[in-house]
């Protein structure tokens, strides 16, 4: 049999709310052009993110009324232990309610003025940790990371060579560890190698820096490995997961993306000071140890949902399905970055829309046409996300201009992936037409949630 099929059949469903185009340009008007702002019964199609939008399964929802509720010690908690310690081979495991909490307790530990901090894209929320904590946030992705037309195996990989250039120019001295993050989702939901996990891991070694792998979507990221790395076919995800685990001194996850589940996270470390300062800060900002600002059933969803997202049928299902939307949008001639992520697919805005400049946010204006259009919610990843303005006034933007199309796990069939499909191409048929926009407010951190847009 040559068709994969979603291996799941669907329990209970939630209405889609539809609106028409005249509702939908008062709706994005009132928004201020940003669709942060909807109001999520006003979206048709939600790929505004893969991460907490998660169906949980009938198991899942069994965990949540199976959860132990105590403030301190509860089973549920030594369930999530067990499984996670087992899965990383971590010594100390930090629950936190999501993934940036555990950043901002990583940067408590390593943070601060005169730091530099390395990863291969860093993830917003991370930049924006780093840099609030003072220190300063690198990005060193491989060159063909940066370059969405080019078809590559990994493109996600961290450029080893640019690592050591780094340590050597700011003293290891400063450089108080190294993210490495699975799948790079800035840099397109592109996974990273084994071979590169353990280059870095050898760098870091050398200059004695620990390695913290941010792994969001590590299962992803270990079924493209058995997929496309040598002498990795016959292995299970799970195996390879471990070892990707293996190279790394911890690790951070939104477990909202790979953990299956709506909210929760983790930190993990093998440093056992660390993890007494790390424990010290989740206390006193986000809940006893036990529990971590989550409620316990949460717990026991994360240690369930962990276990699910390695399950190579499911994997199967889910790379296949992301590549199914970037195949059929290449082949009506849409440039996208390619080859096709792990948990979406990104139009590559600066070829979609080139009579836009990078300064007038041609990614932000394919998310507006695209809710327009069909009520789709995308998200912009390029100048609205990463841009800056320069001491002389003038823009600064990112290697990419993105527009990213997540894909919710377990939530979407086919269908609704084609009515996308039909939309997309439809906007790109008139792109001529789409115009710039420009801010007019932003908020000094993290600006893309809470910016205002005026069309021009
Ligand atoms: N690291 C990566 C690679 C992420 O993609 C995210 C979140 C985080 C850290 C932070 O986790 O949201 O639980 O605090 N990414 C979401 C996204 C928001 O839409 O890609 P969080």
């Amino acid at each position: 049999m040559k068709t994969i099929i979603e291996p799941f059949k669907i329990k209970s469903v939630e209405p889609i709310n539809f609106t028409t185009r005249e509702q939908r340009e008062a709706l994005i008007a009132e928004a201020h052009y940003n669709v942060f702002l909807l109001h999520a019964d006003d979206v048709l199609i939600d790929l505004l993110t893969d991460s907490g939008t998660t169906a949980m399964s009938a198991r899942q929802w069994a965990g949540i009324m199976n959860g132990d509720e105590a403030y301190a010690g509860s089973r549920s908690y030594y369930r999530f232990e067990t499984v996670l310690k087992e899965l990383t081979g971590f010594s100390y495991v930090i629950p936190v309610h999501q993934g940036r909490a555990a950043e901002k307790i990583l940067c408590s530990i390593v943070g601060g003025a005169g730091k530099v901090i390395p990863n291969n894209t860093h993830f917003d929320t991370t930049r924006a940790n780093i840099e609030y904590s003072g220190a300063r946030a690198v990005d060193l992705p491989v060159r063909e990371g940066t370059q969405p037309e080019v078809i590559a195996p990994f493109k996600g990989n961290m450029d080893v060579d640019a690592l050591e250039a780094l340590i050597k120019e700011v003293g290891a001295e400063n450089v108080p560890c190294c993210l490495l993050t699975l799948t790079n989702n800035s840099g397109g939901g592109q996974p990273v190698s084994m071979k590169n996990v353990r280059d870095v891991r050898a760098v870091c070694t050398k200059h004695n820096i620990p390695l913290i792998l941010d792994v969001c979507r590590f299962a992803e990221n270990a079924m493209f490995i058995k997929m496309r790395e040598e002498g990795y076919a016959n292995m299970s995800v799970r195996d390879i997961a471990k070892e990707m685990f293996s190279y790394g001194d911890g690790a951070m996850m939104s477990a909202k993306k790979d953990g299956m589940v709506n909210t929760g996270g983790f930190l993990a470390l093998n440093n056992g000071e660390w993890a007494e300062r790390a424990r010290t800060v989740l206390i006193v900002t986000e809940g006893f140890p036990t529990y971590g600002g989550l409620a316990r059933r949460d717990l026991e969803a994360m240690a369930i949902g962990l276990e699910e997202a390695l399950d190579e049928a499911y994997l199967t299902y889910r790379l296949r399905s992301v590549q199914y939307l970037g195949e059929k949008l290449k082949a009506a001639g849409v440039p996208i970055l390619e080859p096709p992520g792990g948990h979406a697919i990104y139009l590559d805005a600066r070829r979609f829309c080139d009579h836009i400049a990078p300064k007038d946010f041609p990614g932000q204006a394919i998310v507006c046409a695209l809710y327009r259009e069909a009520g789709i919610r995308s998200v912009e990843i390029g100048s609205v996300m990463f841009g800056t303005t320069n001491a002389s006034g003038e823009h600064v933007g990112p290697a990419m201009e993105l527009v990213r199309l997540a894909i919710p796990r377990r939530v979407y069939t086919q269908s609704h992936i084609d009515y996308v499909i039909e939309a997309i191409v439809n906007v790109h048929e008139r792109r001529h037409d789409l115009r710039g926009l420009r801010m007019t407010y932003e908020a000094p951190y993290l600006r893309h949630f809470t910016a205002h847009f005026e069309e021009l």
